[in-house]
């Protein structure tokens, strides 16, 4: 089994999630009332400007129901579930996060789409699937928990199809060091950001040849001014997830992004070079 530090996977140990996301969602009717991906948005897609983001991602990436999709580092599920449903297309998520493994599982079944969607606990440094399996591979706001980045991208490239796709939206170091906690990592220790160009420098070096590359800090600025105009967020929220201190570790984020210490890049590459 490949070392992580245990501190990545303290911060989403998120004791008993399933049962109090049964409790969560009793706003949206009985347990057995079928929920929509849009309906979990505010607590399932786990990354800046939610939804969109993915719907976006999703749309560079060039999805079609014919593709078989990977989901690294895929949280409670969110983004897997809206591709399923949004394409037609099977989705796997892979987390290191057991007890977010189990709820992406229970929202899954509460969503009608585990005929098309599963999810296994495993690292993204050391995949459970052969060579070549996936047309796409999707990977959003996971590697800044990741140090091994080379590692990282040159699994990723494993599991690909020849003429496979990896779409890539992450959060990276700007211009200076940013406030903590966050909402990938309460302390330095478990973050491990790298710049734009690093990061690029990294996937590339891979053996990945880049098809899309944009800067969209300010999109994500504009989303965070937008939730400080508009009062308390929806709930039930990521706050379920991730627990109480959730507004704090959002907040300092829109403060990095605000304060220039940090930026979000999208990204889509090729594995033919
Ligand atoms: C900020 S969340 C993003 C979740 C999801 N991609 C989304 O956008 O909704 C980061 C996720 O990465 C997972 N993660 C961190 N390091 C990982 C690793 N080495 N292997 C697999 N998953 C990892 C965490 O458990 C967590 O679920």
């Amino acid at each position: 089994m490949i070392d992580l530090p245990d501190g990545v996977r303290d911060h989403y140990r998120a004791t008993g999630l399933t049962e109090r996301l049964k409790t969560a969602l009793t706003v949206f009717g009985p347990e057995q009332a079928r929920l929509t991906p849009q309906q979990l948005a505010a607590l399932d897609q786990f990354h800046t400007r939610g939804l969109a983001a993915t719907a976006e991602l999703a749309k560079l990436a060039g999805i079609t129901a014919a593709m078989s999709v990977l989901d690294v580092g895929s949280g409670v599920g969110g983004p897997a579930r809206f591709l399923a449903e949004t394409y037609g297309c099977r989705v796997t998520g892979v987390d290191l996060s057991e007890p977010f493994v189990d709820a992406a599982r229970y929202l899954t079944a509460r969503t009608g789409l585990a005929g098309q969607v599963s999810f296994e606990t495993a690292s993204a440094l050391e995949l459970p699937f052969g060579d070549g399996r996936f047309d796409v591979a999707l990977l959003q706001h996971v590697a800044m928990n990741i140090s091994d980045r080379a590692g990282l991208y040159r699994e990723i490239r494993r599991v690909l199809k020849r003429e496979g796709r990896f779409a890539t939206y992450d959060v990276v170091l700007k211009g200076g060091e940013p406030h903590y906690p966050v909402p990938w990592a309460r302390t330095p220790a478990t973050s491990f950001l790298l710049t734009a160009d690093a990061t690029r420098e990294a996937i590339e070096g891979a053996g990945f040849r880049a098809l899309a590359w944009q800067d969209d800090t300010e999109a994500a600025k504009a989303w965070i001014a937008q939730l400080r105009a508009s009062g308390p967020p929806p709930s039930p929220n990521l706050g379920v997830v991730m627990g109480p201190d959730f507004a704090q570790l959002s907040a300092n984020l829109g403060r990095n992004l605000m304060e220039g210490r940090l930026g979000i890049l999208t990204a889509v590459f090729s594995t033919s070079t």
